[in-house]
């Protein structure tokens, strides 16, 4: 099981290796459907979801994040709970769109799956028919990073290791557990990295939440000029231009 996990999440790394230079923002980084079993057209289970996808849809936007759980049948099998995150750069009506798209694109993915989750550079959206909100989710992660080298490993790693988790620490007291910062590299380069998790968890899980991610630097993008350590509640970014919305 540990095994099949960790060449999902290799090859799917390697995948996305190629992906990530013919992407643009608006299509899937990736998502899963989980195991935990099936629903039926037309069930209390579907209805639920749809009634909770329509409030999170509704609810996320004005403040980047929602989460709820919906059982309008009461029936201890069919509640389902959900929750919407958009990256804290992103404005209302971005996330919006964005929450709107992952979640029909999740029912097209997923279509019959009880739980699942599917990330964009914008937001996630995940759901299940177990309670999970306050809990890290420790598996369903992946791995993205820029196919270029740097030229000082040692030194780059260093740095970056430094900077992110000074940004964990951050977004841990930051209300909103977002955080992001530059450290001069050398020339006129920077390194720009951002952490965040989930508002569901407490400060202290978002800190554990983010140090294990960060712990996997070396596995994830030892070396390379960017790299993001992506789960279902924190992850990381750091890359060597300016990736967040000017705008905002
Ligand atoms: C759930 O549905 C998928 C197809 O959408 C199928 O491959 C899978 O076997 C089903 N799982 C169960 C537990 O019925
Ligand atoms: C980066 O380094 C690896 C391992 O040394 C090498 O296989 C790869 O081709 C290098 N990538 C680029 C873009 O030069
Ligand atoms: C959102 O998550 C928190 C746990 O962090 C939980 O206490 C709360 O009930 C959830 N809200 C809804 C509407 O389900």
């Amino acid at each position: 099981m540990a095994f099949s996990k960790l060449m999902t999440i290799f090859l799917y790394s390697f995948t996305l290796a190629f992906l990530i230079q013919t992407s643009f923002g608006a299509d899937p980084l990736f998502h899963f459907c989980s195991n935990s079993g099936n629903f039926t057209a037309n069930s209390p289970y579907e209805s639920n979801l749809k009634t909770l996808i329509n409030s999170l849809i509704y609810k996320t936007p004005s403040t980047g994040f929602g989460n709820g759980s919906s059982s309008l049948v009461q029936n201890q099998n069919q509640q389902t709970y959900g929750l919407a995150l958009c990256r804290g750069d992103v404005s209302p009506s971005e996330c919006k769109t964005c929450v709107s798209e992952a979640t029909k694109e999740i029912q097209s993915r997923c279509p019959y799956n009880k739980g699942g989750i599917i990330w964009y550079d914008y937001c996630l959206f995940k759901y299940s028919d177990t309670d999970f909100f306050g809990k890290i989710a420790k598996t369903n992660r992946f791995y993205m990073w820029n196919l270029n080298n740097v030229s000082d490993p040692s030194t780059f790693n260093y740095k970056t290791k430094d900077l992110l988790s000074q940004l964990a620490q951050k977004a841990s007291m930051n209300p909103k557990l977002y955080a992001t910062g530059e450290v001069k590299l050398e020339e006129s380069k920077k390194l720009y990295g951002l952490t965040q998790c989930t508002r569901d968890l407490s400060s202290a899980d978002c800190k554990n939440c983010l140090d294990a991610a960060i712990n996997e630097l070396r596995n994830c993008c030892d070396g390379k000029e960017g790299g993001r350590v992506v789960g279902g509640s924190c992850n990381f970014r750091y890359e060597i231009y300016p990736y967040l919305l000017k705008s905002n």
